[in-house]
This record gives C-alpha cells, sequence and structure tokens, in this order.
C-alpha cells in the first residue's frame, strides 16, 4: 500500500515534468492496440501490482498480449509506451541496426550518471567507450582479481553460521566490496569503505526516483552523494598521477590510457569526468544486477534439490582433486559448466531486467506497427524468456535447457548486440566463486516463504531471503 501512495505522489509530482517533455499526442498512437488507462496514471497500478508478484511483470504482458497481440501501448511510470515482445523484436530493437534505437534511462539516471556516461552515448563515442573497458573487463583482464574475490567470498561465509542470514544483503556488501577493490584498490574494511559504501548506497536509490532537483529530494540528495564520490576519485586520481601510489585496477589502467604523455591514440584519451561518469556507471550497473543473480541463485538451488545435488557434485569433485588442501583456482573456476548452466537458468526465470528500455531515434516499422520517432519503446524480456516454444513448461527450473545451443535472441539475460553487458565474465566469476565455497561448507533452509519480488528495477526478493546455515 506504501509503495502505491508513494507511487501516485511520485506520478503526480511527474505530471508537470512529463508534460512538458518528450511527449507527442497519444493521437498519433491511434493505430497501435491497447489501452492507455487513467489520465497521467496511465496503467502503473497494475503494472506495479503486477510487478511485485512472483512472476512479475509476466502476467501484465500476458494479459495483453492475448487481447491486442504482440505489440501493444500502455502508460506505466510516467511514460507511453509501446510494448513488444518476442525474438523478431529484440533483433531489431537491440542490434540497433542503422541507429533506430537509442537507450531510454530515466531523468533521474541521465541526471546522476552524467552526459559522457556509456549509458548516454550512441554511435562511435558509445563503441569508442566500450572498447575501452572491454580489456580490464576480460577473462583476463580479470584473473588478477580472482584472489581478492576468493579470500572474500571465504571470509563472508565465515559469519554466516549461528544466524540469520539476510542473502541478500551479504551477497550487497560482497559484490560491492568486489568492484570497489577491482576499481581503485578499495581495502575491504576501513573508513574508505564505509564512505563509499554510504555514498554508493544513497546513488542507488536516487537513480529511479523523482525527477525534482531540489534540497530535501531524492534525487538531489543522490546527487550530492555522486558528488561526494567525486571528491574520492579526484583525491586518488591526484595521488596516482603524482605517482604517490600506484595500484594496477581498472582506474589506473584509464588513466594509462587518460594520461598525456601516454603513447596510445588520441582515441584512447578519456578526460576526467569521462573517467568518474564511467567508473560510476561501472558501479551502478554491476552491483545490484549481481547481487540479486547471486541471491536468486541461492534461492532457487534450495527450492531445486535435484539441480543442488548435481551442482553440489560438481564442486565436490573438484575440491576432491585437489591436493593438500589447496583453495580454488583460476583454472577451477573456468570449468564449471553445470554452475553455469544454473546461472543461465536463473537469469531466465528470475530475468532481473525485465524490459530493455530503447527511444526510436528514427521513425521505423515493426511487426506492420509504425513507430514514431522520439517514442519509448520496451523490449518485454520476460515473455522472451517464458516462451514456451523455445522453453517447454517455462516455470520449471531445468538448467538442463542450457545444454544445447540456443536460437538467437531467445536468451537475453546479459542483453545482445551492441549493448550487451561488458560485466558478464566479472558477474559470472564473483557467482561461480561464492557459490563455489557455500556448497562445499554449507546446507541451508529459508527462514519464510515468501516469493514476492521488490517493485524495484532490478527484481530481487522483498524478504532479502533470509536463511540459516548448517556445516555440511
Ligand atoms: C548478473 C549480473 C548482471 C546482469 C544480469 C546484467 C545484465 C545486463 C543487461 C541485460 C544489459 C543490457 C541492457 C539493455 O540492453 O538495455 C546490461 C548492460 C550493462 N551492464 Fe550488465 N549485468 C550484470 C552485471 C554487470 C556488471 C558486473 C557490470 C560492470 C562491472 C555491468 C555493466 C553493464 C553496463 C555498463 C551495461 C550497459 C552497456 C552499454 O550500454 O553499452 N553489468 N547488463
Amino acid at each position: 500500500m506504501m509503495i502505491l501512495v508513494v507511487f501516485i505522489s511520485v506520478l503526480v509530482l511527474s505530471a508537470a515534468f512529463f508534460l512538458m517533455h518528450a511527449w507527442r499526442s497519444p493521437m498519433a498512437m491511434d493505430a497501435i492496440p491497447g489501452n492507455l488507462g487513467w489520465p497521467i496514471v496511465g496503467e502503473t497500478f497494475s503494472f506495479l501490482s503486477e510487478f511485485s508478484s512472483p512472476c512479475g511483470v509476466y502476467s501484465f504482458m500476458k494479459k495483453r498480449q492475448q487481447r491486442y497481440g504482440k505489440v501493444f501501448k500502455s502508460s506505466v511510470l510516467g511514460r507511453l509506451t509501446v510494448f513488444m515482445t518476442g525474438r523478431e523484436a529484440a533483433k531489431i530493437l537491440l542490434t540497433g541496426k542503422d541507429g533506430i534505437v537509442s537507450l531510454n534511462l530515466f531523468y533521474a539516471g541521465k541526471q546522476v550518471l552524467g552526459p559522457t556516461s556509456l549509458l548516454q552515448q550512441t554511435g562511435e563515442a558509445h563503441k569508442r567507450l566500450r572498447r575501452l573497458i572491454a580489456e580490464p573487463l576480460s577473462v583476463d583482464g580479470l584473473k588478477k582479481y580472482f584472489q581478492f574475490i576468493n579470500n572474500l567470498a571465504i571470509e563472508t561465509l565465515d559469519q554466516w553460521p549461528g544466524r540469520t542470514v539476510l542473502v541478500h544483503e551479504e551477497a550487497s556488501t560482497f559484490t560491492l566490496k568486489v568492484i570497489g577493490n577491482m576499481i581503485m584498490s578499495l581495502e575491504p574494511t576501513g573508513e574508505e569503505q564505509e564512505k563509499f559504501r554510504a555514498n554508493f548506497k544513497v546513488i542507488s536509490s536516487s537513480f529511479a526516483s523523482l525527477p525534482i532537483k531540489i534540497p530535501g529530494t531524492t534525487l538531489y540528495r543522490g546527487i550530492k552523494a555522486r558528488d561526494r564520490m567525486y571528491d574520492m576519485l579526484d583525491t586518488t586520481i591526484f595521488k596516482r598521477r603524482n605517482r604517490e601510489s600506484f595500484r594496477q585496477d581498472f582506474l589506473e589502467s584509464l588513466i594509462k590510457k587518460h594520461c598525456k604523455d601516454t603513447s596510445e591514440g588520441e582515441d584512447d584519451k578519456l578526460t576526467d569526468t569521462q573517467l568518474k561518469d564511467n567508473i560510476l556507471t561501472l558501479l551502478v550497473a554491476g552491483h545490484d544486477t549481481t547481487t540479486a543473480a547471486l541471491t536468486w541463485v541461492i534461492k532457487f538451488l534450495e527450492e531445486n534439490p535435484a539441480a543442488l545435488e548435481r551442482l553440489r557434485e560438481e564442486h565436490m569433485e573438484i575440491q576432491g582433486s585437489r591436493k593438500n588442501g589447496s583453495s580454488l583456482t583460476w583454472s577451477e573456476i573456468n570449468n564449471m559448466p553445470y554452475t553455469t548452466k544454473v546461472i543461465n537458468e536463473t537469469l531466465r526465470i528470475a530475468t532481473i531486467l525485465p524490459w530493455f528500455s530503447r527511444k526510436a531515434a528514427l521513425d521505423f516499422e515493426i511487426d506492420g506497427c509504425k513507430i514514431k520517432k522520439g517514442w519509448s519503446i520496451n523490449l518485454d524480456v520476460v515473455s522472451i524468456h517464458h516462451d514456451p516454444a523455445v522453453f517447454p513448461d517455462p516455470l520449471k527450473f531445468d538448467p538442463s535447457r542450457f545444454d544445447e545451443p540456443l536460437k538467437p535472441f531467445s536468451f537475453l539475460g546479459f542483453g545482445s548486440g551492441p549493448r550487451m553487458c561488458p560485466g558478464i565474465n566479472l558477474a559470472k566469476l564473483e557467482i561461480l566463486v561464492f557459490i563455489h565455497h557455500l556448497v562445499c561448507r554449507y546446507k541451508w533452509s529459508p527462514l519464510e516463504k515468501d516469493d514476492s519480488v521488490q517493485p524495484t528495477v532490478v527484481r530481487m526478493p522483498r524478504n532479502k531471503y533470509p536463511i540459516i546455515v548448517k556445516p555440511l
């Protein structure tokens, strides 16, 4: 109920902003089937109430697809939007052929992340930034962080016995420490880590907030926290440039490229603003998603004992083949085929990013519908992930679906095309390491049965998944 009240306020306050911006007359959408609902709030209430249910927006989409077909219009979260689904639509929207679409961030997201963020770039500028961040996030680039991630997973799990563990909170702390260390060699404990964590939490919660930037609002607080985070980064960048400290981290690799006396071409240089905007972008895009994915994997494994047993066998075999009690190695991580399928099946069922939002950059036609430049388009990924023609009995958790290669654009857990997730290797690495130590040490059971989901952009269990663990 509270959420609905907040959303009424959000929508009423957004109205003025919304009317001033971007909206062309809904009349232009007459040819597209669908229902725009109530003035201003549109169909937001039914969207949100379905969103929090275990199936998420799946039933909202399904009802409308049955009534209107694969392409329909609606008005949700203050935006008149055309919803689309299906592999064909995914191919057109995600490959973005001929620059027909761009990413469609909410106003608050744009303000917080800054104009040079990867998420706000298109065309050549986007390609260039992707190239710069690709190397440190590649499998080879990640190797040097493996030991840190491994030790942190062990230390985190050491603290689990004998108490209620809120898996989502533990996963959040773990993934934030990993990315803080990877980006700027932040130590996992201490004052700097606390400052970093406090600022990040405020930034993260402001990302999809009301588009009002005055003192006291969530967006205003988010921008202030972002400024404090940038101050931290400025200090670190200054020390690195003056050789007061040297670390082999993500920041260092970007500074090297940015450095004036470097032999890198002009194309590889980043300004300080680009550097900071994009470090923040990686933090924001990578933290909640990996946290949610790790939490869902642990939840789904407990709910599917056969999958857990098979996964545990894989890890026990790895552990059993080691000599002298040595710990997990980099090469072992790269050979966990069943666990990789469990991760994919988790991302399919949970679909933690339920839709991908785009803005039409040109007029174009899709499935016989004419889309006008400037319209918002949401690609409904939940329905793609639950298409019974590709995934028979779609609600069943069955990692063996990934035994054979799937049809293109049928699994979009990490997206596809030029905007496909650049953090895929890091996310998988964190989850594989954590799951290895978890299943080799503990069995666990949930303290309550609640399948509802938080109504946030990234889908996660509402109750944070409380469990207790026991040694095997
Ligand atoms: C399990 C964890 C993760 C999942 C499920 C995930 C999922 C996705 C998806 C589906 C997209 C494409 C969205 C679209 O096309 O609209 C995406 C993009 C992105 N992800 Fe991830 N992600 C994860 C982890 C990470 C990590 C760890 C990082 C960074 C360290 C990261 C950084 C990004 C960035 C920067 C983009 C935007 C790329 C662009 O616009 O070119 N993600 N992610």
